[in-house]
C-alpha cells in the first residue's frame, strides 16, 4: 500500500490545512493503523493508544517529508493528560463542565483524558491522519470525542463568557508553529482556561506560563538509559489590559 495520497501536501508548512481524507483513503488509513501500530498503555493515565512501534513501516501511510507526530506518546501532552488523571481539574473548572478543546492534538492523549474525567471534547489537528488515529484511539478507550481537521483557531472557540478549556500538548517545537499557538491562546476571552504541557522546548514562552504541575516524562526518541524529563503542566497567563493597548501586545512593548 502506497502513502494516503489525500494526506500529501505541504502539511509541514504551518498553517496549510490539506483537504480532508475522503471515505475510501480513511478506511485505508483505520486498517493501516488497526494492523500495524499496536495499542500500548500510556503511563499514569489509564489510556491506551496506538502507537508506532518497529516494523510498523509508517512510510508505506505517510507521504515522505511529513511527520507522523500522532504515531508518538509526547512528553507535552502525557504531562497534561497526567495531570488530568490525577484529578487536577476538580473544583471550580470541572464543576463549570467546560467544553474542552485539544489543539494540534496529535493522537489525542490530553484530549482522551479530558473525555475520560467526563467532559465533552472537540480535537482539533491539521493531520487528516491524526484525525483518523484520534478516531481510533478514543473508541480502544470506549470514549468519544468530536474531531476537526483545522488550524489553531484564531477566533475565541465558545461565545464569551461561556466555561472552555483549551489543552495544548507540545506545540512549541517549531517558531512558526508557537507563533500560530500563541496568537491562538491570547485570541481567547477570560472564561477560557488554557492548559500548556511542555519540558521546555526552544520556542516555549516561558513569561506567559504560571506552573501548574511537574510529571516525570520521557521524550520521543529518548533511549530507555536516559534519565526522564520535567514535563510541565501550565496555565497560559492573560496579558494585563492597558487603556489603548492592541490585544496581543507583550506588556514590554510599546503601546
Ligand atoms: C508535537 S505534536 C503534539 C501532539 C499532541 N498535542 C501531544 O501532545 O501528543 C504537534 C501537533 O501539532 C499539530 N500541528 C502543527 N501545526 C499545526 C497547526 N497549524 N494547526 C493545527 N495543528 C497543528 C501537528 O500535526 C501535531 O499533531
Amino acid at each position: 500500500m502506497g502513502p494516503v495520497p489525500g494526506a500529501e501536501g505541504p502539511l509541514d508548512r504551518v498553517g496549510m490545512t490539506p483537504p480532508p481524507l475522503s471515505p475510501a483513503q480513511e478506511r485505508q488509513a483505520r486498517t493501516f493503523i488497526q494492523a500495524n501500530l499496536p495499542l500500548r498503555e500510556v503511563p499514569g493515565t489509564g489510556l491506551r493508544l496506538h502507537l508506532a512501534a518497529p516494523g510498523s513501516g509508517l512510510r508505506r501511510l505517510v507521504p515522505p517529508g511529513r511527520s507522523p507526530y500522532w504515531a508518538h506518546v509526547w512528553p507535552g501532552g502525557l504531562a497534561l493528560a497526567q495531570h488530568i488523571a490525577q484529578g487536577n481539574l476538580a473544583g471550580p473548572l470541572e464543576d463549570a463542565r467546560p467544553e474542552t478543546w485539544d489543539v494540534g492534538a496529535g493522537s489525542g492523549l490530553a484530549g482522551l483524558a479530558a473525555a475520560r474525567a467526563g467532559l465533552s471534547v472537540v480535537a482539533l489537528d491539521s493531520d487528516p491522519l491524526a484525525l483518523v488515529a484520534l478516531q481510533l484511539n478514543a473508541e480502544a478507550n470506549g470514549l468519544t470525542i468530536q474531531t476537526r481537521l483545522a488550524g489553531f483557531p484564531t477566533t475565541p472557540v465558545v461565545p464569551d463568557g461561556r466555561p472552555a478549556l483549551l489543552l495544548a500538548g507540545d506545540v512549541f517545537y517549531d517558531a512558526k508553529v508557537a507563533a500560530r499557538a500563541t496568537a491562538c491562546f491570547d485570541a481567547q476571552p477570560g472564561s477560557v482556561t488554557v492548559l500548556v504541557g511542555d519540558i521546555g522546548r526552544s520556542y516555549l514562552p516561558r513569561h506567559r506560563l504560571e506552573r501548574l504541575s511537574r510529571h516525570a516524562v520521557r521524550d520521543v526518541g529518548d533511549p530507555p538509559s536516559m534519565p526522564s524529563h520535567d514535563g510541565w503542566v501550565y496555565r497560559w497567563a492573560r496579558l494585563p489590559t492597558r487603556k489603548g493597548a492592541p490585544r496581543g501586545a507583550l506588556p514590554d512593548e510599546p503601546a
